[in-house]
């Protein structure tokens, strides 16, 4: 008998990458999506399944975490023995424009799960995953930050996130349910949506290497995030089910780095050495020189004459239009419960994650029509 997940998020950077992995597992997916106006569903597209195929293992259905009624429907018809609540107005910044309803989703979103598990009777069946995050600790009490570090949420996201972390505990230990935080810190791929800094570097720098884009406008690069890959960061996820006892694990890999330098490690996949100047507002980043083989192998010849010209020209500014009202400043994860209990070992460090982001940045940049339209969305990322 195949296992039955249920994802809600399942359209997002973690859920597409879980799906996959779930389906290569044998399990039969079910993904709960939101309705749009557009397809929001580019990144699971390759997984996709005819409605009128037989037999088929991943099966969506429309949804929402703010409500509770089609939430209990799909749980009930679906009867998972997994649930994975991915789903979640996930940008920081964003949380502080529109506070009560992220509060809704991500924090009463998850209680509407829990809730809808104990009263269709299946809290002995089903397992629950909670995306908790590393915005928990927000102004850090402890350096770096462990399952025992106390919790100080810096944005309206955090404590929505803050909410859903503890009526999970809560849960578990008023109704015995299998439920568990996973505290990721941050994760990053290619799949990583576009206004996340990582992604908005990689997009950017790829645009300016290939000479269509002439600047990228950032806010604090001084802030430090530990970073790791999506796809190492599903496999722990899944791992924390499988365990016989539900508990709550910092999954992280335990190096932190600036923003700043994650800029200049993008630029350097493309081998250009961009150097900072100047402090606060008037920090520019510069392109200071070309590593021609590595940007013939990595970029192409015919690009090269182009970017040549910008040496010595500022590419990266400051625009404050990006500063958090309370920032995050610095997330440093100590994953050694993860690594000793569920045996979670990354496959990606810093560079190779970069590395991955910027190759299909690139690829996907040169494609022609998208150049054209000087695109803005993402098309098929697993071509
Ligand atoms: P993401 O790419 O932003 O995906 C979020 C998903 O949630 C999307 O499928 C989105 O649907 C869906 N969603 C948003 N609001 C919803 C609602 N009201 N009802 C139903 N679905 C809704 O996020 P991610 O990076 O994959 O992260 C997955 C989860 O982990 C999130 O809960 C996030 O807060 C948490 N987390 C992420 C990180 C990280 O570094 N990535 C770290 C710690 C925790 P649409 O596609 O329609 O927008
Ligand atoms: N987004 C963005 N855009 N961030 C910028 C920019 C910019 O132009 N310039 C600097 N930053 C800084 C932010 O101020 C923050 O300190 C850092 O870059 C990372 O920002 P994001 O990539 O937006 O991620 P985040 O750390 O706020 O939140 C992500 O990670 C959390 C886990 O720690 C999200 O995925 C959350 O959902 C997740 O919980």
């Amino acid at each position: 008998m195949s296992k039955v997940a249920l994802i809600t998020g399942i359209t997002g950077q973690d859920g597409a990458y879980l799906a996959e992995f779930l389906l290569k597992k044998g399990y039969i997916v079910h993904g709960l999506k939101r309705r749009t106006s557009m397809f929001n569903t580019d990144r699971i597209d390759h997984l996709y399944q005819d409605p009128h195929i037989e037999n088929r293992n991943l099966i969506l259905h429309y949804g929402d975490l703010t409500d509770s009624m089609n939430l209990t429907r799909i749980i009930q018809e679906t009867q998972p023995d997994e649930i994975y609540n991915l789903a979640a107005m996930s940008h920081v910044k964003v949380s502080f424009d529109t506070p009560e309803y992220t509060a809704n989703a991500d924090g009463i979103g998850t209680l509407r799960i829990l809730e809808a598990v104990r009263l269709l009777g299946l809290t002995e069946k089903t397992r629950i995953y909670q995306a908790s995050t590393s915005e928990l600790y927000g102004l850090v009490q402890e350096v770096p930050q462990r399952e025992t570090t106390p919790f100080y949420p810096r944005s309206p996201y955090a404590v929505a996130k803050m909410y859903a972390y503890w009526i999970t505990v809560n849960y578990r230990e008023a109704y015995k349910m299998h439920a568990s935080n996973g505290i990721l810190f941050n994760h990053e791929s290619p799949l990583r949506g576009e206004t996340f800094v990582t992604r908005k570097i990689t997009r950017a720098v790829s645009k300016i290497v290939l000479g269509v884009q002439d600047n990228l406008f950032l806010g604090n690069l001084s802030a430090q995030r530990d970073w790791g890959h999506a796809k190492d960061y599903i496999k722990a996820m899944y791992l924390i089910l499988q365990q016989d006892e539900p508990s709550d694990y910092v999954i992280a890999t335990g190096i932190t780095t600036t923003v700043r330098d994650f800029v200049k490690l993008a630029f350097a996949e493309a081998g250009v050495t961009v150097t900072f100047a100047g402090e606060g507002v008037d920090e520019k980043g510069i392109i200071a020189s070309i590593d021609e083989t590595k940007f013939i192998e990595k970029v192409g010849e015919k690009y090269l004459a182009g970017l040549k010209e910008q040496i010595g020209k500022a590419v990266v500014h400051v625009d404050p239009a990006y500063f958090r009202p309370t920032e995050v400043e610095l997330l440093i994860g100590d994953p050694t419960k993860s690594k000793t209990r569920l045996g979670w070992e990354p496959e990606y460090d810093l560079q190779g994650l970069v590395e991955d982001m910027m190759k299909s940045d690139i690829k996907l940049m040169k494609k022609d029509d998208y150049l054209k339209e000087g695109g803005y969305r993402v098309m098929n990322y697993f071509e």
